[in-house]
């Protein structure tokens, strides 16, 4: 089988994942190309592999014709970037979140499906084990009808994590908290919960970092179109260290549990149709990574080639993507209106909040 021609654009705190991703996967792709505005950064990422180095990312791809790119840059310029190789007719791997604003998301969308390629969103820990076993109990019908469910992500980030890039934390470029940090989380509950959101109510406030821009809490409520609902709770603010990225969800017939530092544990689970020991459960889905981004990249990763070899959808597609950053913007919109937002949005952008905290 021909290899995949494969280049990652964005070399920082995110991009090993992209690197070990792609080297579980090196029998499909081809690494053709690397970019990084700092091309000792991305030298030094691919010291050990031979790659060629780019600056300027527009060059690698028409120079090298990669055919599938993946984006890692800065949350705000994963529009331009993505768009970008869409029009150069490559399939894209993006981080999260996909873009800043819902049209963009929409025009992404819509122009992959007119140029006959795809979008894959690393939203990886939809992965992690315990996080797939829910999702089979759900596909089973096992949880019954769906009464609610929540997502608490509660972990510390400090001034030394915001001062390494000017971007975090920004309205422009990044968002807060739940758009960084909890959209994985805010995925995982809209996905278990029946996708379909009607309406969304929320609060959200920066509270202990006033060197950033955006919130560093937000906390929501959601009634799903199926009748059930959700909790968000989702902050930097813990002392000192990460204590948790927790999700529950609770049906008529079934409760389950998956907590730990980011959903790799299974902590709960219990059906009325089986009995099953959580303890040998655990013994089969709990997983150690190394940090908060897991092991899923490289799952994503195997997935994308899949969907590309044979032209599938691909299982976190920029549908996916969409709907997570619908989902927050339309609590940020909640939270500065103080008014419930009911989903789906037209439009919104983050951007749309700046200065929201500004006079605090
Ligand atoms: N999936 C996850 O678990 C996860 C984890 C961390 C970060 N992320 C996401 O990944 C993205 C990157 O985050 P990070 O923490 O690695 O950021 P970072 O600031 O450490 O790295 C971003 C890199 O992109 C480069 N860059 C920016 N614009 C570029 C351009 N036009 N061309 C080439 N290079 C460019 C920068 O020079 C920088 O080296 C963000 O969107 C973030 O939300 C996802």
């Amino acid at each position: 089988m021909q290899k995949l021609k494969y280049a990652l654009v964005g070399c920082g705190r995110v991009s090993p994942n992209h690197k070990n991703a792609y080297l579980a996967n090196s029998d499909a792709l081809e690494l053709v190309g690397i970019c990084d505005l700092d091309y000792d950064k991305a030298k030094a990422l691919f010291c050990d592999i031979q790659a060629e180095i780019y600056t300027d990312y527009k060059k690698m791809i028409s120079e090298q014709k990669p055919q599938v790119v993946a984006v890692a840059t800065d949350s705000g310029s994963h529009f331009e970037v993505a768009m970008y190789a869409i029009l150069n007719g490559c399939h894209v791997i993006v981080e999260k979140p996909i873009t800043l604003s819902v049209k963009e998301a929409l025009e992404l969308n819509e122009t992959a499906k007119k140029q006959g390629v795809i979008i894959v969103m690393c939203h990886q820990n939809r992965f992690n084990k315990p996080i797939q076993l829910m999702r089979k109990a759900l596909e089973e019908g096992r949880f019954g009808k769906l009464l609610h469910g929540t997502i608490q992500v509660r972990w510390h980030r400090d001034k030394n994590y915001y001062s390494q890039a000017d971007w975090r934390g920004t309205w422009d470029k990044d968002g807060g908290t739940l758009m960084n940090q909890c959209i994985h989380g805010i995925d995982l509950l809209r996905w278990m919960m029946g996708d379909e959101i009607d309406e969304i109510f929320a609060f959200t406030d920066r509270l202990n970092h006033d060197y950033i821009e955006a919130e560093d809490l937000g906390l929501a409520l959601i009634r799903f179109k199926n009748g059930a609902y959700g909790v968000v709770e989702g902050t930097v603010n813990c002392y000192e260290r990460d204590m948790e990225e927790t999700l529950c969800v609770f049906g008529e017939k079934g409760m389950a549990k998956v907590g730990g530092r980011s959903v790799n544990l299974l902590q709960d689970w219990c059906f009325a149709d089986k009995n099953e020991d959580t303890d040998s459960l655990k013994t089969q889905v709990d997983e150690s990574p190394e940090n908060v981004y897991g092991n899923g990249h490289k799952a994503v990763y195997r997935d994308a080639v899949s969907a590309i070899i044979n032209g599938t959808q691909p299982y976190i597609d920029g549908m996916a993507g969409l709907r997570a950053l619908e989902t927050v913007l339309a609590i940020y919109r909640s939270a500065a209106t103080g008014k419930p937002v009911k989903l789906p949005l037209d439009s919104c952008d983050c951007s749309e909040f700046k200065g929201r905290f500004d006079n605090k």
